[in-house]
């Protein structure tokens, strides 16, 4: 079947604190969501590519514009839509232009741009060997806790306190993209318009909703190199990942 990816690039990247939206944020030189939008052309899975950004962002519209040129160079549909207040507003306007014909779709973040082929390929396979839903992930380094609020006994100065702490070689920090049957992902977004607003802000990623629905969410390798870019600090270390030894 043939695959759309959107690449979801609406968010205000207030955390890199750069005064513009994150995608158009420059790494080695061009926008983030240039580099975003050429690693999903060089892969060569999408027959599709649906990006969606800032309404009303005329810069991004412009280079959405050129990535239209270079898209439909290597064959591929090139789709800009207004995203949406979250995240998963984003993906439900860009599920409304996904063409006739595509079987599978991938949910990639703008904010993964040096994000391997391998990463999209294995996806892909994931995909044509009869996964409903895959997503790439990396075991953790760090011992995770729970916590809750608790305050210290002498003064009530509020902390936190540590409720459990999962087993790490269970633990996986997912990233994208994330790869489902377009009929599945409809229907999760489906059920994402049932759940009340606090409900549906603890929706962190698209397979939260496919996990929500009891389908199986199936795990294949993800890359250090996906890193997603939300500090100052991971700024720098995609600058130097692209400058060279780490490339
Ligand atoms: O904010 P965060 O880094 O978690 O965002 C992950 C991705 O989701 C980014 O690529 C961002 O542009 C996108 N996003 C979006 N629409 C929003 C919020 C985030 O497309 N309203």
């Amino acid at each position: 079947g043939s695959c759309a990816v959107v690449v979801v690039a609406a968010g205000s990247g207030q955390r890199l604190g750069h005064g513009v939206p994150k995608a158009r944020v420059p790494l080695a030189g061009s926008p983030m969501l240039v580099h975003a939008v050429r690693g999903v052309l060089k892969a060569g899975i999408a027959a599709q590519i649906c990006v969606a950004i800032p309404e009303g962002d005329a810069a991004l519209a412009s280079i959405c514009e050129q990535l239209a040129a270079e898209a439909a160079t290597a064959g591929v549909l090139f789709t800009a839509v207004d995203g949406g207040a979250e995240r998963s507003a984003s993906v439900t306007a860009a599920l409304e232009v996904i063409a006739d014909g595509v079987t599978n779709i991938m949910i990639h973040d703008a904010a993964r741009p040096l994000t391997p082929s391998g990463v999209f390929n294995r996806v892909a396979a994931a995909l044509r060997d009869g996964a409903a839903a895959v997503i790439p992930a990396l075991a953790v380094t760090d011992t995770i806790k729970t916590v809750v609020p608790a305050s210290l006994p002498a003064t009530g100065a509020g902390l936190e306190k540590v409720v459990d702490t999962p087993a790490r070689h269970q633990l996986r920090a997912v990233q994208t993209p994330q790869g489902f049957r377009l009929d599945t992902l409809r229907r999760a977004h489906e059920y994402l318009l049932t759940l009340d607003a606090a409900a549906a802000a603890s929706i962190t990623d698209d397979a939260m909703l496919v996990e929500a629905l009891g389908e199986v969410v199936f795990v294949v390798q993800g890359s250090t190199h996906s890193l997603k870019i939300t500090t100052p600090m991971d700024l720098l270390l995609a600058e130097a990942m692209l400058a060279g030894p780490l490339r």
